[in-house]
């Protein structure tokens, strides 16, 4: 019997593509794993009605952990319109799997390592090394979303006194996205964000909210952040505005280390993150819980692409290499990240997001080359 079972979820798009590349990486530092494949994504919502079967759930409770691909998400009415003709009018809504997976099995922390490797032509400097870390199953991805506005919730809410100017919209004419933070949800990402910088070396923690306007779930983070700072001696804590850290990111982003965010706030600071190293092509994530880890490329399905097996699999190799960290084979992991880099560093084998013509396979093929 092999010693780790894998749960393997292409997906959608170059999903397939980028994950037979990274197999190629795993084979090469001789993983013994045995793969299982999942259905996951748009081709099952479409036939039927569910992107993530209970199948593919069972799949990933019998595994160690989960490497996946990509999936193609829409918002809701061209996702009800794509349905199988047979599953029309049944009231059945789509919702994006992989937010699905990460609430199923609590993948509490979204792990992002941002590092700017030397040589890649798409650096917007050398020396950037962050890493963000994404609370990763409340705020506003919790779900909890009305529109209309039952009575019983436009009731509760007017009990708040800012609710008077909305008093003559209609509960048809509004919508609400509800974000809630629970202080074990602040305490985790918080926890995991201070431990991560205190086991690598990094100066800083850096919170980034707006709790001068979002008083209350901001705050919660903000507060949460200043008690578990007291117990990190060495590390400072830094308070920066969702709106400015943008901005920081794109000035100074080598003064940075670790960066601490809710759900959304992470999803939009990890890829800005991303593009100042190099674009989504080198951007890996592990979604990380107390149980299970599920690892992927923060790239979606780049429909335009299929078939051509043109792009970057760097992501996905990275997410491969994270999956081992977390499995405890740091040897391979580490094989694993001195072959990307000396691959980049040599820059003979591009593909056409660095300005290269070299194919997934190629790229794929010169990492598990370099690696010794
Ligand atoms: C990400 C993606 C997802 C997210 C999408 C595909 C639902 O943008 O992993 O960052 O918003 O979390
Ligand atoms: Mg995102």
């Amino acid at each position: 019997m092999a010693e780790y079972k894998i749960a393997w979820l292409p997906g959608d798009g170059v999903g397939g593509e980028v994950l037979d590349a990274a197999k190629r990486v795993l084979d090469r530092v001789g993983l013994d794993a045995e793969y299982i494949h999942g259905d996951i994504g748009w081709e099952f919502w479409k036939t039927e009605g569910n992107p993530l079967p209970q199948r593919t759930i069972d799949i990933l409770k019998s595994t160690d952990a989960c490497l996946f691909g990509a999936i193609t998400s829409k918002p809701k009415d061209e996702a009800a319109a794509e349905l199988d003709p047979r599953l029309q009018d049944k009231g059945l809504v789509y919702s994006s799997p992989i937010v699905g997976l990460r609430q199923l099995f609590n993948l509490h922390t979204n792990l992002r390592p941002c590092k700017a490797y030397p040589g890649n032509p798409l650096n917007l400097r050398d020396d950037i090394d962050l890493v963000v870390f994404r609370e990763n199953t409340e705020g506003l991805y919790a779900g909890v979303e009305f529109h209309p506005v039952p009575d019983e919730v436009r009731h509760a809410l007017e009990r708040h006194p800012k609710m008077k100017r909305f008093s003559d919209v209609p509960n048809d004419d509004m919508a609400i996205s509800a974000r809630i933070f629970t202080r074990v949800g602040c305490r985790t990402i918080l926890r995991d964000a201070f431990e991560y910088a205190k086991e690598h070396g990094y100066a800083s923690v850096t919170v980034v909210e707006k709790p001068n306007v979002i008083r209350e779930t901001s705050g919660l983070m903000v507060r949460e952040a200043r008690g578990i700072a007291h117990e990190y001696p060495g590390i400072e804590l830094w308070e920066t505005n969702i709106d400015a850290m943008c901005m920081w990111l794109v000035k100074n982003p080598q003064r940075y280390g670790v960066l601490v965010a809710s759900n959304l706030f992470g999803d939009i600071i990890s890829d800005l993150a991303a593009q100042i190293v190099g674009g989504l092509g080198f951007a890996a994530a592990g979604n990380i819980g107390d149980d299970y880890a599920l690892f992927e490329p923060t790239h979606g399905s780049a429909p335009k692409y299929v078939g051509q097996n043109k792009v970057n699999p760097i992501a996905t190799i990275r997410a491969a290499k994270m999956m081992l960290d977390y499995l405890g084979e740091r040897e391979k992991a580490n094989a694993i990240e001195s072959a990307v880099a000396q691959v980049i560093a040599e820059g003979r084998v591009r593909t056409y997001d660095m300005g290269g013509s070299s194919t997934t396979m190629e790229m794929a093929d010169a990492i598990a080359a370099a690696i010794h």
